[in-house]
Parts: structure tokens; sequence; C-alpha cells
């Protein structure tokens, strides 16, 4: 029986669920009724949640963005897997992790609405978008277009491009409250030429949160013959997330971020017909050109760690999508709509609801967005980190389903002691 197809069955029907499912669907069964925009702001029931996570005591962790801790059932999972590994050594290597990876991989890519032969699992979405910058064919002169908010790493990768084999990276500067999402486009396609091959954008920009009209952008690539290349890394298992409806042509993401499976999980996404058009970083042994496990080669690895994914994409299912994207929603829009008017705090993120999610960026005018991350972490024990990027100054704020409104009124309160001073 196909794992993923069993356990969405089981959660329909409730019943004969793995044991480390049990209580979180339990938990679901009872409110199998309720709206998730309505359950979204339960915050009673969304306690039983947060009881599956170890917290620390000691500080509110608004930090969430860049990596969130496993819910205990998961860490069980984990744990089990390492010893599982462990107990048979190289006759698991030989005989089992092959078809583990391959079953996973499938089940992602169910997740993800593709192929399983358009899909492989990476380390993490450094790994899976720098396979795409660095193993495209260039040639000298050829144009990327990318937004100064992207991620520093890519951007980087980019820079190399540019000393190895002489392309030449644009870059445009995305504004935090566009009027629509034409004028996103439009920006994107003012800096398209003849020798333009690329474009790199942020599904979901990690510094402000921004989701960006991908499908509208791919479109208009595509008319150009352009092709796109999508750093999901904040989107996947946050919100929607269908390689079927972005239509882009490569889509990378972490795995540890928003779907919770274990650290050094990664995807990569490559529509069938461009995966001839790349070079992979590490030499495998003879396989066909659009064959895509041909760029997966990365030697020995912690297996145990794929084996998390599955882990997650269950706990994944048994929450459900469209629940856990109106809970991060409902919990920024909490705290944000508290504060957007204060004349002395900044909002970086747009104010349209349906252009962000979980995350949202807040700086106080006249305080460098270190100096403010100190005072909430020492004053506050409020854990964030600071954003000093074009157009982005301020603190990321970053809750996960578990985070509760009192944990945010600590936040607002914080915010607006420290912009009155
Ligand atoms: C937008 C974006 N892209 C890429 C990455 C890289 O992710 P990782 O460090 O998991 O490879 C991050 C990490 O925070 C990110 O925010």
């Amino acid at each position: 029986v196909d794992k993923r197809s069993f356990i969405k069955k089981s959660v329909l029907l409730g019943m004969g669920l793995p044991l480390f499912l049990e209580s979180l669907a339990k938990n679901f069964e009872q409110v199998k009724g309720t709206d998730a925009f309505d359950l979204a702001s339960e915050d009673e029931f969304w306690a039983k949640i947060r009881n599956d996570y170890i917290l620390k005591q000691d500080y509110i962790n608004l930090e969430n963005g860049y990596y969130c801790m496993l819910p205990h059932p998961l860490l069980n999972q984990y744990i089990e897997h390492v010893k599982e590994v462990n107990l048979h050594a190289s006759y698991y290597m030989r005989k089992k992790q092959g078809q583990d990876k391959k079953r996973i991989a499938k089940n992602l890519s169910e997740l993800a609405h593709c192929s399983e032969e358009e899909l492989i699992i990476t380390r993490n979405a450094t790994e899976s978008l720098d396979l795409v910058i660095n193993g495209f064919k260039w040639q000298k002169g050829d144009e990327a277009i990318m937004a100064e908010q992207d991620y520093g790493s890519m951007l980087d990768m980019f820079k190399l491009m540019e000393g190895k084999y002489g392309i030449v990276s644009k870059r445009v500067s995305i504004p935090n409250d566009p009027s629509n999402d034409e004028e996103i486009v439009r920006l994107y396609e003012s800096q398209i030429t003849s020798k333009t091959r690329l474009i790199m954008i942020c599904h979901m920009v990690n510094i402000s949160g921004h989701i960006l009209p991908v499908r509208k952008i791919c479109d208009m690539a595509h008319a150009h013959n352009v092709e796109v290349m999508v750093d999901g890394a904040h989107s996947f298992a946050h919100i929607p997330c269908s390689m079927k409806e972005l239509d882009c042509d490569y889509f990378g993401t972490s795995l540890h971020k928003w779907l919770n499976a274990p650290l050094g999980n990664g995807m990569l996404y490559i529509k069938k017909e461009k995966i001839a058009k790349l070079w992979p970083l590490f030499a495998e042994s003879p396989k066909s050109e659009d064959d895509i496990m041909r760029l997966n080669h990365t030697g020995t690895t912690p297996v145990h760690t794929i084996l998390g994914i599955q882990d997650a994409i269950d706990y994944h299912e048994v929450i459900g999508l469209d629940r856990k994207n109106q809970r991060l929603r409902f919990l920024q829009r909490y705290w944000t709509d508290k504060i957007r008017s204060h004349p002395k705090i900044v909002l970086n993120t747009p104010e349209d609801p349906m252009r962000s999610c979980a995350i949202a960026n807040v700086g106080i005018k006249g305080i460098p967005p270190k100096e403010l991350a100190n005072i909430l972490l020492d004053k506050y024990g409020i854990w964030t980190v600071a954003i000093n990027r074009p157009s982005v100054e301020g603190c990321r704020i970053t809750p996960n389903i578990y985070t509760s409104i009192k944990e945010l009124d600590s936040l607002v309160s914080a915010l607006k002691a420290i912009a009155e001073g």
C-alpha cells in the first residue's frame, strides 16, 4: 500500500494511524467541522498542538524562519531512524536506502504536484538552487535577473558565475507595497533583453515575507523565452505550492523550514524538458540526459535524515495545508494589525493580507535593526533576527503554528514601549 495514500485515507477516516500521529489526529478530529479560517484564531485549540513542542522557557521564539524545532513526535521518530540505520549499517545502505529515498521522493512529488521524474531530495535550498545556477550552460554575455532582496547565497552564486563565465546579473528592487501584481511583473520584464536567459524570484521573500506573483512572472518570462527559477525556501508547506500551477522551470526549497523535516533536507524540482540542460555538480555514472538522478550524486549521506521527511509529510497532512496556512496568516495579522498605524513603527511587509503569511518585518524609526533585536531579547525576552537590507530594515518576526496570542501580545507591548521610548 502506498504509505501516503494510506495516511490520507486514515486521516479522513480518523483511524489506523501510526502511533506518533494518533494524538495530533485526535485533536484535529475534534474540530473537523470547523472552517480553517475560524479555527486559525482558536488559541485554546492550538495550545494542544503547542504541547507537541518542547520549548525553552527563557525566551519567546519568534525566529522560526531559520529553522523550526521538530515537534517531539517527529523528533522521536527521527531518533528511531538514527538507531535503525545504525543497527543495519551497510545492510541498510546497500539493500534499502535506494528504495526508501525513491519512495519518499515520490511522496514529495505528490505534495509538490509534479512527476517523481522531476524531483530530487537535496540537503537544503542552497544546494538545490546553486545546482541550477551553477549547472546552467552559460555563455559569455548571458544575462540573469534577480532582486536586491533575494537570499545572499544565491546572489553570491550568480557573482561566481559572473567571474567564471562572464555572465551579467541585473537586479531589481521589490517594492514593499506594490499596487498590484502587474507592478512586480513589469519590474522584472523591464530588465529583459535578447540576452536574458534566467530570472530568479523568491516565492516568499525571506526578509519581508512578501509573496510574489510567481505564475504571472513565469507567464511573462516564458513569453520572452526566458526561464524562471523559484526560490521556494519559505513557501513550501507554508502556502500553496503546486509546480503545475506555478509553471516555473526550477523550484528549490529547504524541507527543514516549513515542512518540519529534520535539519539537512531540501528538494529540487526541474521541469522534465529542462533536466538535460543542466550540468551536474558531481559526476554520476552515465545516465540518460533527462534522468534527474544524474544531478543527485552526493556520495554517502545521513540517510536517517531523509527518512524523517516521510514523517514530516505525514504530520503535515494531518494538520492540513489550509489549516496551517490560515493559522500562520492569522498570527501575523494579529500582531501587525495592532501596530500598523503607529507613527514610529514601520512595517516592511505588504499590507495586503494575501501578499504575506507567517513572516513579517518590523522596524522602529531611529533604532538600527541590530539594536532593536538586542533590546527585544535582552529587555523583553523575545528572540528575533535583525535584517539590514535594501528597503527592509527591521527585525524579522516569524511565529509558527504553536505560537500563542499571549506571546504576540508581549511582542506588541514591547514594540510600543520601545517606540515610545
Ligand atoms: C529565501 C531563502 N533562500 C534560500 C535559503 C537557504 O536555505 P538553506 O540554508 O536551508 O539552504 C534561505 C534560508 O533562510 C532563504 O531564506
